[in-house]
């Protein structure tokens, strides 16, 4: 359970007839065609996209203008991790991202365990984008006057849920929500759809489940349209994004910064999920490896640009929109364009909503391209069943996976509701991130490494406990009502009701202390410390319900491990002693 694989293991780990730094795929490889401005361009593809075009949304109507600095403390999460993965991606260039990376460095279980992680950021959360790209493309249809039946444009437990709210309201007769509102829409599409059996009605997202269908196709026929395509919709999404800062601007008012954190840190902090899940994807570059052209020069390279590039921008999106308008007004699920509605530039709200159906679709394409080559990787390893590394003969994609990913993320894009989906994408993603930054700490703890490139060493000896009191004094000065509450759970004041959604803080408190106590025994590199720690601090922002899903969708995963991939795993195949 705990074997790792060794470094010379991993590297000859794709199929022999491999060239590396080759363009032409030999029969069973993945073809290289990818170039530092492709893998930038793929990693400001996965991240610009649901997360700023609708989840920033509710997070600055929760937390003011002072969500532009959760966005900063995100980006500085994600830039310790980037830097961690970026070494990864020098030392092992081959497709499989953090699972790889885990392999290494903990084992095959945590490598296992990672892997089923990441099936909640790629899969999970493409799930989140369909539905996010469905609810802006079918706005935009009736936008120009098509109207699709409503039980065909929503999830069959957004609408059941919606349809018992306002049957509950009706029945206590009690005034019911606007026409436009989620719920009574959702109403609406329960009570017109066709009955299926047992009082079911069919109640689908259409438009979700036709967009993963389109873009499986797309990935399906090859990585070299799938990298034209993707190009192509991150220079659009790049002039748009452009275009609302250089024109929002100047209808930015100052007025509406003040005040500038209006429900505190509980209210910035409510938004934890909601921008996390914006920077979500420059990573996903990590799974194309196999197909860059030099990928230990490249891969860190494109993941630290497209990084930079995406937190300037969301930064400045984020002041200008809570300076256009009053963050209380902007809890809906397009703010990009209302803004510019509300200031009497429709032309232009119809220009970002458009745009955002393009931004959302690609996406989509990475994410839909990083799944089935994690799969393809595990399988190669034994640890999923040899199909799922299958490369089709004439396209050189993971034929298979890539299939498998489609139905994965298709059929609950059009039955589920988004708001479950989207915390179990942050939550899967953290963890794989914790994972890779404490990896690092294993694999090379005093920065020693002679990758190409290597997170730079700076000694933690001081500096880790430091930078906790210093954590720890911020809190004491900015945030006593959150401190209160706190030490008011931790006491039973509120019973274990209250206590209990506490729990992931009390396990970082005793984690914390226990990684200043090595850092100062052992003087651990700062900077994947600090990645760890601003990771985990991020998860326990997420809510017990959430840690109690994940845990399951965890144990679900283990269950599988010791039932096929520890019994067919080739790591542990060839460490196996030969019976005579
Ligand atoms: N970061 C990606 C998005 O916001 C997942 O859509």
């Amino acid at each position: 359970m705990f074997r790792r694989k060794s470094l010379t293991d991993l590297l000859s780990n794709p199929p022999a007839d491999e060239d590396l730094h080759g363009s032409h795929p030999g029969e069973h490889g993945l073809a290289r065609h990818l170039t530092v401005r492709d893998l930038t361009s793929l990693g400001i593809a996965a991240v610009i996209g649901a997360g700023i075009f609708s989840t920033i949304g509710n997070a600055s109507h929760d937390g003011g203008p002072a969500v532009s600095l959760l966005f900063v403390f995100t980006a500085i999460a994600c830039a310790f991790s980037a830097l961690c993965y970026a070494q990864f991606a020098a030392t092992i260039p081959v497709s499989g991202s953090a699972y790889t990376y885990a392999y290494a460095s903990f084992g095959e279980l945590a490598a296992w365990i990672i892997g089923w992680a990441l099936i909640m950021e790629y899969a999970v959360g493409n799930i989140v984008v369909a539905i996010s790209w469905s609810d802006y493309f079918t706005g935009l249809l009736s936008g120009i006057g098509v109207n699709v039946p409503v039980w065909l444009t929503m999830g069959m437990q957004s609408a059941h849920k919606y349809y018992n709210e306002v049957l509950a309201l009706m029945q206590a007769g009690q005034p019911l929500p606007a026409a436009e509102s989620a719920q009574m829409v959702g109403y609406h599409a329960w009570s017109t759809a066709p009955e299926l059996f047992g009082g079911l009605r069919l109640v689908i997202d259409l438009p979700a489940g036709l967009i993963t269908l389109l873009i499986t196709a797309v990935v399906y026929i090859g990585i070299k349209e799938s990298k034209n395509a993707s190009n192509l919709l991150v220079l659009l999404k790049l002039i748009v994004v452009a275009t609302v800062i250089g024109v929002g601007v100047f209808y930015v008012n100052p007025a509406n910064w003040s005040p500038f954190a209006p429900n505190g840190i509980g209210g910035v902090l409510k938004g934890v999920s909601a921008v996390f899940f914006a920077y979500i994807g420059f990573d996903a570059i990590s799974t194309t490896a196999e197909e860059c052209k030099n990928p230990q020069r490249d891969l860190p390279r494109a993941m630290i640009y497209a990084l930079i590039i995406c937190t300037v921008l969301y930064v400045i999106i984020t002041l200008v929109l809570t300076g256009m308008v009053s963050y209380t007004e902007l809890g809906v699920g397009d703010p990009l364009a209302f803004v510019f509605q509300k200031v009497g530039l429709n032309w232009l709200a119809g220009v970002v909503a458009v745009s955002a159906i393009f931004a959302m679709a690609s996406v989509l394409l990475v994410f839909q391209i990083g799944q089935p080559r994690i799969w393809m990787t595990m399988s190669r390893d034994g640890l999923l069943p040899p199909v799922f590394a299958k490369v089709h003969p004439r396209f050189h994609t993971p034929s298979f996976s890539t299939i498998v990913t489609g139905f994965f993320v298709g059929v609950p894009a059009m039955l589920l509701n988004m708001d479950l989906v989207i915390d179990l994408t942050s939550i899967g993603t953290l963890f794989a991130f914790a994972l890779v930054c404490g990896g690092i700490l294993i694999i090379d703890p005093y920065g020693r490494s002679d990758a190409r490139f290597k997170v730079p060493y700076i000694n933690g000896q001081f500096l880790t406990p430091l930078i906790m009191l210093i954590g720890l004094g911020l809190l004491f000065a900015y945030n006593q009502a959150g401190l209160r509450e706190f030490g008011s759970a931790v006491r039973g004041d509120g019973g274990y009701e209250e206590f209990r959604h506490y729990i992931p803080m009390l396990v970082f408190i005793v984690f914390c202390l226990a990684l200043a106590w090595l850092s100062f025994r052992k003087k651990l590199s700062l900077l994947p410390t600090l990645g760890l720690l601003t990771n985990l601090y991020l998860m326990t922002q997420l809510g017990i319900n959430n840690w109690l899903l994940f845990f399951g969708w965890l144990i679900i995963g283990l269950a599988l491990y010791f039932n096929y991939g520890y019994k067919h795993s080739k790591l542990g195949l060839k460490n196996r002693p030969v019976a005579s």
